[in-house]
């Protein structure tokens, strides 16, 4: 009878490390540019009665003999039922004989591979000295990108903003005592991006969180909360003057307000999106030209990181003993 492994978020936040992760993302955009992977666009089901949207985000990776599908549901009315307005679940198969391996929490999974995302990232275009960091938004995101630029970066200093001051109390702390480095909450984000070498915006707002005359020369940004044509989280001024890379070029200009809307303004063209983030790192175009200049990845999230890192965390979770196996 073929098994099949059930991880809940602890068993994937134990399985997958943040090092782990962003080695899992590393290889998924390596595969991808490599054009190894399959990645169809992802199936949207609107579900209007319960003011619902479902998105299913398939893809295989042969390199890594796994294949499989996110299922990602956000309802708005779920809060006033006491329910999470986001859930998500992903499942693993194999790729050699179709064989379901695993379902697990997929939560924790995309907040680790979205964080790994800007690892990568930051390694290839922040500045090899960069130390400080500002952190625009204190939720779940937050907490993964702050993890993830200390893994890759001798960071120092930290500053969190958030326009929910208990949430970015709450996240100094928490986040201080993880990773053993001052996080102080800044109040608002022109003190936060004062020092900033690094700053990773990961809200919900609909606007702009900062404001690009106060980016420090050569900054690098991670930008990873707008997914939406009308919701722009990065200033039109900063993407018009920055060396622009995206996680994948097709679904960032179908999707993000922070390249459509200075595109429809003119003040930034599709062509003027430097790479994607796998062609920096097989070295087929160029990180950041100099000290000075502003480095922007601009993530909407891409199927093959969920599949990377939950075949990662599948795989650690097996030889770690961690989850339930289930009989089919
Ligand atoms: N790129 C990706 O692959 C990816 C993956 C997951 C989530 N996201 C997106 O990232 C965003 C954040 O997700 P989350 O799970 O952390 O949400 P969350 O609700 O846990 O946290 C968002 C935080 O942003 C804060 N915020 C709102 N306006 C702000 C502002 N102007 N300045 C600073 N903080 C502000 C809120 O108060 C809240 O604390 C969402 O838009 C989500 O859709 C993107």
């Amino acid at each position: 009878m073929p098994k099949i492994r059930i991880l809940s978020a602890e068993d994937v936040r134990a399985a997958l490390p943040m090092a782990e992760a962003i080695g899992a993302a590393r290889e998924a955009f390596a595969q991808m540019q490599r054009g190894e992977a399959t990645v169809p666009p992802r199936a949207h089901i609107d579900v209007a009665d319960h003011r619902g949207v479902a998105l299913f985000m398939p893809s295989l990776l042969p390199r890594t003999g796994r294949m499989g599908v996110k299922a990602i549901t956000l309802f708005d009315g779920n809060p006033a039922i006491g329910m999470p307005r986001i859930q998500a679940v992903m499942l693993v198969l194999d790729a050699e004989n179709g064989a379901p391996l695993a379902v697990m929490d997929a939560g924790t999974l995309t907040a680790l591979r979205t964080g790994a995302g800007s690892g990568v990232a930051t390694d290839l275009l922040a500045r090899p000295d960069a130390d400080s960091v500002a952190i625009l938004g204190a939720g779940n995101q937050a907490r993964t990108q702050l993890e993830a630029v200390c893994c890759v970066r001798p960071v120092r200093r930290v500053w969190v903003v958030d326009p929910a001051r208990p949430a970015a109390e709450g996240f100094a702390e928490e986040m201080s005592t993880r990773l053993g480095v001052p996080v102080r909450v800044a109040a608002d984000a022109s003190e936060a991006l004062r020092d900033a070498s690094i700053v990773c915006a990961a809200t919900v707002a609909v606007t702009p969180v900062f404001a690009d005359a106060d980016l420090q020369p050569g900054a690098h940004v991670n930008a990873i909360g707008s997914y939406k044509p009308r919701v722009q989280e990065i200033p039109s001024a900063t993407m018009a003057r920055a060396r622009v890379v995206v996680d994948h070029l097709a679904s960032a200009l179908d999707e993000t307000g922070d390249l459509l809307i200075p595109i429809g303004e003119g003040v930034f063209s599709a062509d003027r999106v430097h790479a994607e983030i796998g062609e920096v790192l097989l070295g087929t175009k160029p990180g950041r030209a100099t000290h000075d200049e502003i480095t922007v990845y601009k993530s909407v999230g891409v199927a093959v990181m969920d599949l990377a890192a939950a075949a990662l965390a599948l795989d650690r979770a097996e030889r770690m003993g961690l989850g339930t196996e289930a009989m089919l």
